[in-house]
């Protein structure tokens, strides 16, 4: 948090400016502080100002708790209020062999009492993981305690885990393209664990970048793992946003607005903070014209409505995704076929009033999913030796993920041999030629330095 940072907020309820009332000592870095406008008092933790009503943490700890231990020095306590997830079900902490035993009448009990007695050391291992801070972690390290430990679905684990070369992601890196050397910051709307953040610095420049989000821990994560070079904001975007008015040049935001609840105002206040000759980049929307429809969103020419009267693209993925596997940017001239719309699951959306930017865009001069570390895209799995090298299989995690991401195998080649001298490079991080055509086909990707 900084006066920059500051100077970008408002407050969602009164719209009043805020000023910093509680800080540490450096004036221009507020780790912990309290911001003040008409109506509240917002925590800031960890350098992240969360500008939320209501219940922050997973024991219940309000804006006003959270505020309350920074005002008397308890740093610490706002971080764990902030991070600690909610407490497993006993049952669900009965040692493994308990929980393979049939499900006999009484069974659910036995694991309940038992489990009960492992509360405290849950308690202990989680407070002593997330009060250690992410020095010497990963983003990995994260996913996996709270897959392991606090109830992150397994699909959710999947999607986060093998992010970087999935259609979707392809489809938003794409669209991020668009963005040139803007005027004013930029924003990243439902920014996550940072998995696309970390790529727009390259587009971005030397204007600055915010991430918000209405979880805290992901945008922990981003700050202090993935996405470092960014600045975060944690807000909700049921309500109104927390930033000033045409604050920003770009808002881009992916598999987010349709998350959303209240989509009519989250897509007004992204008209609200980008500037009138800015840019907008929704990418990945889910189309509520297609199956499975349990996904609460809305048909795709809905969401266009949302956006009107700025001009407006609306996209199907696929479209967008034929023009990436041949490292070509999106076609801006007009929106997809209705055709291919009323049955594509994914969509996005490209807003702006500068109609000179609604082009037909050319080659990449680079693969966009290449910038980062390159990698084995870790949906490859070894599965033996073959001549000088290794064989690699293509493994779905799950059948969702194979449903909602198989697109992916349009470009993923089912199994792959690598050569040792590829593996070698990989390693000492030396892009040969020789990967070239393992980029192309995303069985190499490029990963963020702090992921795994
Ligand atoms: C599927 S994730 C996408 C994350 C990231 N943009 C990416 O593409 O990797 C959706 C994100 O939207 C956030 N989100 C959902 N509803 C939100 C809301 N009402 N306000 C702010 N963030 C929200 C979630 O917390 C989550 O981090
Ligand atoms: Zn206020």
């Amino acid at each position: 948090m900084n006066t920059f940072l500051l100077s970008a907020l408002r407050c969602p309820f009164c719209s009043g400016k805020f000023t910093a009332t509680k800080g540490d000592e450096q004036l221009d870095n507020w780790e912990y502080a309290v911001l003040r406008c008409y109506c509240m008092r917002y925590p800031v933790v960890a350098g992240i100002p969360i500008i939320r009503k209501g219940v922050l943490g997973a024991k219940g700890e309000s804006t006003r708790t959270v505020c309350q231990f920074i005002e008397s020095g308890k740093n610490q306590e706002a971080l764990l209020a902030m991070t600690m997830p909610p407490e497993p079900a006993s049952a669900e902490l009965a040692p493994a062999w308990l929980q393979q035993l049939p499900q006999v009448k009484g069974m659910g009990r036995i694991r309940s009492s038992v489990g009960r007695v492992a509360i405290p050391q849950w308690i202990e291992y989680a407070q002593k993981f997330l009060a250690a801070g992410p020095q010497g972690k990963t983003a990995k390290d994260y996913l996996e305690f709270h897959f392991l430990h606090s109830g992150m679905k397994k699909e959710q684990y999947n999607y986060y885990m093998n992010r970087f070369g999935q259609p979707r992601h392809l489809v938003a890196l794409s669209l991020m393209t668009l963005i040139e050397s803007p005027r004013k910051p930029v924003l990243d709307f439902g920014c996550g664990f940072g998995h696309l953040t970390c790529h727009l610095p390259r587009r971005v420049g030397h204007q600055p970048i915010i991430g918000a989000d209405r979880d805290f821990i992901r945008l922990y994560i981003a700050k202090n793992l993935l996405a470092p070079d960014a600045l975060y904001v944690c807000c909700d975007g049921d309500d109104s946003l927390p930033f000033i008015d045409a604050f920003f040049s770009v808002t881009f935001s992916s598999d987010t607005l349709y998350m959303v609840n209240n989509k009519a105002v989250c897509s007004k206040e992204i008209q609200r903070v980008t500037d009138s000759t800015g840019l907008i980049v929704v990418a990945g929307i889910r189309n509520g014209l297609v199956e499975p429809q349990n996904y609460r969103t809305m048909p795709y020419h809905t969401y266009g409505e949302l956006f009107d009267p700025l001009p407006h693209r609306i996209l199907a993925n696929t479209d967008v995704l034929n023009r990436y596997v041949n490292k070509c940017g999106p076609a801006l001239t007009r929106s997809s076929e209705k055709q291919t719309l009323d049955s594509e699951p994914w969509f996005s959306i490209v807003a702006t009033k500068r109609e000179e930017l609604l082009i037909d865009r050319g080659p990449f001069a680079d693969w966009p999913h290449a910038e980062g570390q390159l990698e084995l895209n870790p949906l490859y799995k070894p599965v033996g030796d073959h001549g000088n090298g290794t064989l690699y299989r293509h493994t779905f995690p799950s059948i969702w993920y194979e449903q909602e991401d198989g697109d992916c195998r349009k470009y993923e080649p089912g199994s792959v041999s690598i050569s040792s001298q590829i593996l070698k490079d990989l390693s000492s991080r030396n892009r040969t030629a020789d990967m070239e055509d393992l980029i192309a086909q995303c069985v190499i990707v490029g990963i963020p330095d702090r992921f795994h």
